[in-house]
């Protein structure tokens, strides 16, 4: 738990002579938050916040994020450093376990990941179950809740090794459950894992290699896989982290928690959101309707988003964001697209947004989701499978958030609490003296 700060807040019910002394408590980075803990008890009320924009659910050693200044570390190493000099596995043995690998244990993790990329060969029957044209979120979210049909051998949430098993059946799986969802949307054979390859090139594989023909993959498209992968591959409490935590902290098996984070990253103001920049530039279609489109942004009663714009937490530039822009540019330089009708209009849009006092008011910059689609088309992946992508790399964080929290001594059920404006106590009028 953190150091109780020297400094305390008190809460004095105006009108009466109750007061509650609520501690403060300091992370290493970050403002300090009051403790409430005690206030239901002490003064007999609860806080209010929809949306949590001022609560801290947890405490954390993860991930931090500084909105104000763009800032985004993961277990303290800033994201442009990781995406810059690491591997997804790399990140993914730092976020599980709090500090990066040595070469020793970094050999280990990858045999431990590698040994679980294949599925049960009765889990591809349950691709049929679904029509072709799901959506491969569905699939996914469907295929990953069942993996707790499939492994219960490593279901005991008490148990150390249990819970190492099945952060490493996620991660290795994941991969695995969303190239099959696409490749069932598409008609082709189901391609299995290749153990020898790097997870973001296996994966590349299982998306892109077919049975008939060599595959031939391409050094710079892997390496802007793995950097897509390690960009998303943790966000401190967002939505789908959240929904991971309340899950989980039932004491629900960690292959339904992640079902349950997948469900709530599909939304189009979480992940669905990359899915959905990209239609909104093929509906803009052209530079031309760019200020035709910004004023039905800025219309309050229009209820159009600049999808990939604003954030919760980022008030500056998604760190994220910056290293998307520059990827995209490798990406499209790597594939011989010299002009990207669709890179030009994000680009400019950017530029009149950027410019705008609409979006300059309400601190509203590119997130991470503004470049990534025009990334993915690039490389093939239809639209259908970005948030899914998402998923692929989001798993490692969700698993990460899991264990700590399970690790975690204090750990107690989420039960929030509410404020409650229905129907006073009243009794029950029969059907017949109602008309
Ligand atoms: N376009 C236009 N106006 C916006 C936008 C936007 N993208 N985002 C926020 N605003 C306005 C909003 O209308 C509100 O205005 P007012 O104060 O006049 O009512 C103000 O900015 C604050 O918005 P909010 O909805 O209260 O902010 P929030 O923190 O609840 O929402 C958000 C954050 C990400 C849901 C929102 O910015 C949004 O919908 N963005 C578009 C979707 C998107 O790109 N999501 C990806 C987020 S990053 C990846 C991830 O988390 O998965």
């Amino acid at each position: 738990m953190s150091d109780i700060a020297k400094g305390s807040a008190t809460l004095t019910l105006e009108g009466s002579n109750r007061a509650a002394e609520l501690p403060m408590l300091t992370g290493t980075l970050g403002p300090a938050v009051v403790d409430i803990r005690r206030l239901y008890n002490d003064l007999g009320i609860f806080t209010y916040d929809p949306g949590y924009g001022g609560t801290a659910s947890c405490e954390s050693k993860i991930t931090y994020i500084d909105g104000d200044e763009g800032v985004l570390l993961y277990r303290g190493y800033p994201i442009e450093q990781l995406a810059e000099h690491s591997s997804f596995l790399e990140v993914a043995y730092l976020l599980l376990n709090g500090d990066l690998p040595t070469r020793a244990e970094h050999a280990e993790f990858e045999r431990g990941i590698i040994r679980h990329t294949m599925l049960h060969e009765q889990l591809r029957s349950f691709f049929n179950g679904f029509r072709r044209d799901a959506h491969p979120m569905a699939v996914l979210c469907g295929v990953v809740g069942a993996l707790s049909a499939f492994y219960h051998d490593s279901l005991d949430i008490n148990n150390p090794e249990h819970r190492r098993i099945s952060a490493f059946r996620l991660i290795a799986k994941v991969p695995t459950i969303a190239a099959w969802a696409y490749k069932y949307s598409i008609g082709q054979p189901f391609m299995y894992p290749r153990n020898d390859m790097s997870f973001a090139e296996n994966f590349l594989y299982m998306m892109n290699a077919v049975p008939a023909e060599p595959f031939k993959g391409s050094p710079i498209l892997t390496q802007a896989m793995d950097r897509i992968l390690i960009l998303h591959a943790d966000h401190e409490q967002n939505a789908s982290t959240s929904t991971v935590r309340l899950a989980g902290s039932t004491g629900a098996n960690p292959f339904a928690c992640i079902a349950a984070g997948i469900a709530s990253l599909w939304g189009p103001a979480h992940g669905g959101a990359n899915e959905a920049v990209l239609k909104m530039l093929e509906e803009i279609g052209h530079v031309d309707r760019i200020p035709e489109f910004i004023a039905r942004v800025k219309d309050k009663n229009s209820n159009v988003r600049l999808m990939g714009f604003g954030h919760r937490v980022y008030k500056n530039y998604d760190p994220r964001a910056k290293i998307m822009q520059r990827t995209c540019h490798e990406v499209l330089g790597e594939l011989g697209i010299k002009d990207d009708p669709l890179l030009d209009l994000a680009v400019e849009l950017e530029r009149i947004a950027l410019s705008d006092e609409y979006f300059i008011s309400k601190k509203l910059y590119p997130n991470v989701d503004f470049y990534s689609g025009i990334i993915l088309k690039a490389m093939g992946f239809p639209t259908s499978m970005f948030t899914v992508l998402f998923a692929v790399a989001r798993t490692v964080g969700w698993i990460s958030q899991w264990k700590e929290m399970i690790e975690d001594p204090l750990q107690r059920i989420g039960r929030p609490r509410q404020l409650y404006t229905g129907a006073p106590r009243r009794d029950y009028v029969p059907a017949s003296a109602r008309d």
